[in-house]
């Protein structure tokens, strides 16, 4: 068939309809949860965001520090991360905002960040899992792990169990994951976090991932009852930035154009994470997944399933363990 790009570009019904669609789904999104409405305040607690020095984590960790909290950036890069420590500061009008460096993909850093932190900070509120990457190039890290596997889960699954203690002492607390819908092409073969026994383009391993967070979110919410603190993951909504790389550059295109129609803002992206640490509406709701509109949504079946959210909750429990 030969289109003509030139001529649908410039139809003036296309623009049209372009925009009126663009405009019903923004209508839509704002019916949903807005963090501006959100009364709550955070005076006097402690937050920790990871992965806090840009996009989605940054807008987070912004939110959290316009309600008055001691902000904890937790990045993995001292430039990147101071330069995000006085753009929060400076946007907020709040200096309690603070830099920690931490990477996720090294045991050996949780470790150490997890030692200072609870050595120099006395209390723990809300941590918000938010550090993950996709499309990273696959390799083995110096703790014998997939990098996607150790960034993406193993990480924080180590450091948000050396925090738990201190977060129990601070109830009610809440712990964030930030999953993805991506989770439901995900399986689980234990084998994968070896870097064995991968199929599949790059994103299969951050589709594996997504899938333990949910499982572990599951599991940990389990063994968290009656303790305050609560466990929930979520997506972020789907952020330009993500999602555009893997299409024809004439998709881009077309993305690009209407893209500030169609796809969230890194801020709007950031709305279901605060959802799921702050809304009264999520108090003491736990072991729940939401979606990028802060509907309580159900996981993919796996993602549902009891037996292997304990098994692999177990597995990584042993991996953390002898590592
Ligand atoms: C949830 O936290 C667990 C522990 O942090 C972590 O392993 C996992 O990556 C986080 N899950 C999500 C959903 O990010
Ligand atoms: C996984 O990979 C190993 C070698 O790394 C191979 O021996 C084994 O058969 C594979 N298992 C499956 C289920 O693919
Ligand atoms: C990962 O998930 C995305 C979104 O669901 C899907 O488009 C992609 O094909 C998946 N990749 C693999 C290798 O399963």
């Amino acid at each position: 068939m030969d289109w003509n790009w030139s001529e649908i570009f410039s139809s003036p019904l296309w623009a049209v309809s372009t925009v009126i669609l663009g405009l019903v789904v923004r209508v839509q999104r704002r019916a949903r949860w807005d963090p501006r409405d959100c009364p709550v305040q955070l005076k006097g607690k402690t937050v920790i965001v990871t992965g806090s020095n840009t996009g989605i984590g940054k807008f987070v960790a912004l939110d959290f520090a316009r309600r008055g909290a001691r902000v904890i950036l937790a990045c993995r890069s001292m430039e990147r991360g101071t330069a995000a420590m006085q753009d929060i500061r400076r946007l907020s009008g709040n200096k309690n905002v603070h830099l920690r460096l931490l990477d996720t993909a090294s045991l050996q850093s949780v470790r150490q960040f997890a030692e200072d932190f609870l050595r120099e900070e006395k209390q723990l509120h809300i941590l918000v899992n938010n550090a993950g990457a996709s499309g990273m190039p696959r390799r083995i890290t110096t703790d014998g792990l997939e990098v996607t596997f150790a960034t993406n889960h193993v990480g924080p699954f180590l450091l948000t169990n050396l925090l738990l203690d201190l977060m129990k002492r601070c109830a009610p607390a809440r712990i964030v994951n930030v999953s993805s819908v991506n989770h439901w092409k995900g399986q689980v073969h234990f084998a994968h976090f070896h870097g064995n026994n991968l199929t599949g383009g790059m994103d299969s391993s951050y589709n594996h991932t997504k899938l333990y967070n949910i499982l572990w979110t599951k599991e940990l919410a389990r063994r968290l009852q009656d303790t305050g603190v609560t466990v929930n993951s979520l997506h972020p909504g789907v952020v330009k930035t993500e999602v555009m790389r893997y299409y024809h550059w004439l998709i881009r295109l077309i993305f690009s154009i209407t893209g500030i129609f169609f796809f969230k803002s890194a801020e709007e992206g950031a709305v279901s994470t605060i959802y799921c640490a702050v809304a009264e509406e999520t108090d003491g709701i736990t072991g729940k997944y939401f979606d990028s509109d802060c509907s309580l949504v159900l996981p993919s079946p796996l993602a549902r399933d009891p037996a292997l959210a304990e098994k692999s909750f177990e597995f990584c429990e042993r991996l953390t363990a002898k590592l």
